[in-house]
């Protein structure tokens, strides 16, 4: 197992002090046989092979398992054994974002990731930060600013967050999905309306190398598998602002796959992401079965197949990287019912785009997943 960059205590546990400290793993890894009934225009649901034992993924990955966590989960124990038993690295979905820390900019509110980082260090689990820029937060609370004030108030902002960190957390997204939509060059924001398209980029990452010195500063976006237009300006991206003094650590990708892309182009971007020889992380892995343009007359089984083998790729290609590039394998979400992709208005309460099910037991794709991660 790859030491993080920060001493870390063997994680005990994440309950609190005093549980019991067994992990019922057969209560975990117990996957009954859920026969499906005729519904809709699914046939009859083949029933799903049991999958074999699966041994906790933080086990058997030669590098630290991620996934998203809300304060909230604390107060689940159901949640916090599958962490406890899986992962050795949380990010905060969204409480450590402007959202939930900027009510105005001489009103910051810290209580819930504080919960969250108080977990991670009592426990000894790492936690990666996110997201200190994200052009789609702050708007509103930066608007009004000439140019000079705005500057401040950014770097202000960036201070008083990673500084309010340091030393609890090993690594931050510093700036989040600076790639416009479709690819094609960087995304418009008041960010970069106001501190230049790549300025704002490499005063963010000096900011946060000021605030937290030890941290390892991640640009993390998203469809770059998917999308290999997005993909290369990515790469493009980073080039450029590391010639440019940029003190970027880490590349994310955060990989909510399109389980219909073609084979290979996964690995191929992962190749290219690996080159510049920095920590990678795999940052917010799901693979939704839905398929957003409609019209969808793939089966059950077609798309679990397709889910598994683009999951598949995407673990064979993280773990074809130098280990010491291999920052960490994040999913986002535990259990398919606490994917976002579950909470929002497309969802019709079926998909299942992470590794556990609404019950927390492990799924075919688990043990796909943990047999590459096996391979050591
Ligand atoms: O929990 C509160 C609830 O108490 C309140 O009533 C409700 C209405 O305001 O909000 C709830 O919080 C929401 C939270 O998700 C939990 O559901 C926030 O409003 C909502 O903004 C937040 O959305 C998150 C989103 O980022 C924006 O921050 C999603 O959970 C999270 O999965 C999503 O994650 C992003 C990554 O940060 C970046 N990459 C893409 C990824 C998916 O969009």
């Amino acid at each position: 197992m790859t030491q993080p960059p920060h001493p870390s205590r063997c994680a005990s546990h994440l309950l609190p002090r005093g549980e019991k400290d067994g992990i019922d793993r057969r209560a975990l890894l117990a996957a009954p046989l859920a026969v499906g009934t005729l519904a809709g225009c699914d046939r009859l649901a083949v029933a799903e092979p049991t999958p074999p034992t699966v041994p906790p993924l933080k086990s058997i990955a030669p590098f630290p398992i991620g996934t998203a966590v809300m304060a909230g989960h604390f107060d689940d124990p159901a949640w916090v054994a599958l962490a406890r038993a899986q992962v050795n690295q949380l990010t905060p979905e969204w409480e450590m974002k402007m959202e939930y820390i900027l009510q105005s900019l001489d009103r910051l509110t810290f209580d819930a990731p504080d919960r969250i980082a108080a977990a991670c260090e009592r426990e000894g689990v790492r936690l990666h930060g996110h997201a200190l820029i994200w052009y789609s937060q702050g708007e509103q609370a930066f608007s009004g600013f000439d140019r000079t004030h705005f500057g401040r108030a950014f770097d202000r902002y960036i201070a008083e967050v990673a500084g309010r960190y340091r030393g609890k957390l090993v690594s931050w997204d510093v700036v989040n999905e600076p790639i416009a939509e479709d690819g094609n060059g960087l995304r418009d924001s008041h960010w970069s309306r106001n501190l230049g398209d790549d300025g704002y980029m490499i005063r963010a990452f000096e900011q946060a190398k000021l605030a937290d010195p030890e941290a390892v500063l991640f640009v993390n976006d998203y469809n770059l598998e998917n999308n290999p237009v997005k993909g290369t300006t990515f790469l493009r991206t980073v080039e450029r602002l590391l010639k440019a003094g940029a003190p970027i650590g880490g590349l994310g990708t955060q990989s909510h796959l399109d389980i219909e892309i073609p084979a290979g182009q996964i690995s191929r971007f992962m190749r290219d992401l690996g080159s510049f020889g920095l920590p990678v992380h795999m940052s917010e892995l799901d693979a939704s079965l839905r398929r957003e343009r409609g019209g969808d007359f793939r089966s059950r089984a077609q798309r679990l197949e397709q889910q598994r083998a683009r999951v598949v790729e995407l673990a064979e290609a993280f773990m074809a990287l130098p280990e010491r590039q291999r920052f960490a394998f994040t999913i986002w979400g535990l259990r398919d019912s606490d994917s976002w992709l579950r909470r929002d208005n497309r969802d019709d309460g079926k998909d299942q785009p992470l590794l556990f099910d609404d019950a927390g037991r492990a799924k075919p794709l688990t043990a796909a997943v943990a047999e590459v991660f096996g391979r050591g």
